[in-house]
């Protein structure tokens, strides 16, 4: 479980930043649904979500096309794990439909940390790693972050990742907006934050 709030926040000792496994299925539905509960409850989600939670059936749908394109190497995943079970993952997909395209040298980036294990470094160390191992897969990593989600976007920054673009009302939550902010990284010229992280 998280360390107490008192104290300077730690990276977890039991970090392990992996491949996705097949196992990984039932806690990263479980972190996402949770999404779908923190915008109920009026909290600023900083991913675009469906109106309405998707069924579990769409969830095996969609693990099992992440699952076989990571294992194809179409995509790149890391998962971090704390205490044995995912508490994270961050995944590159080329944006185009295949590698094998025009614009199969551009990733589209998304992240997500479970609540409980937000701001102790795991979101950090993760895209870190991520960003590693997409290193010879793709040349550009591009994202879009909304607007108000400051601490992504602090992080992206200090990652490398530099705006590109604002997209006013892109995300319409309710009867509300909030603007996207686009940002991309140059994998060619990046390097790796000096600060170490867990292997
Ligand atoms: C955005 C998100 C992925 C960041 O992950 P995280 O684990 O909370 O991020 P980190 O803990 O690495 O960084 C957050 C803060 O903790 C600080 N921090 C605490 N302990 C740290 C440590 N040991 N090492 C590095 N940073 C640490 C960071 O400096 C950072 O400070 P800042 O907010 O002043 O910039 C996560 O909050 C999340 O999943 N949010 C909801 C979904 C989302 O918004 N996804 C992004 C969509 S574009």
């Amino acid at each position: 479980m998280p360390a107490a709030a008192s104290g300077a926040p730690s990276l977890p000792e039991s970090l392990v930043l992996r491949s996705l496994r097949w196992g990984d299925f039932e806690p990263l539905v479980a972190i996402y649904y949770e999404l779908y509960e923190e915008r109920a409850e009026g909290h600023p989600v900083g991913i675009a979500l469906f109106r309405h939670r998707p069924t579990r059936a769409d969830e095996v749908d969609w693990f099992t096309r992440l699952f076989r394109a990571t294992l194809a190497g179409e995509d790149v995943m890391v998962i971090a794990e704390v205490d044995g079970r995912a508490v994270g993952n961050c995944t590159v997909a080329p944006v185009g439909p295949l590698r094998q395209s025009e614009t199969g040298h551009i990733g589209l980036l998304g992240v997500l940390i479970d609540r409980r294990y937000r701001g102790r470094g795991i979101g950090t160390a993760l895209l870190a790693r991520c960003l590693e191992e997409c290193r010879g897969q793709f040349e550009q990593v591009r994202l879009s972050v909304h607007a108000d989600n400051e601490r992504a976007i602090r992080i992206y920054r200090r990652l490398g990742f530099v705006p590109c673009g604002h997209i006013p009302r892109g995300i319409k939550r309710g009867e509300g907006y909030i603007d996207e902010e686009l940002m991309i990284l140059d994998l060619t010229r990046w390097s790796p934050p000096s600060a170490p992280h867990k292997h």
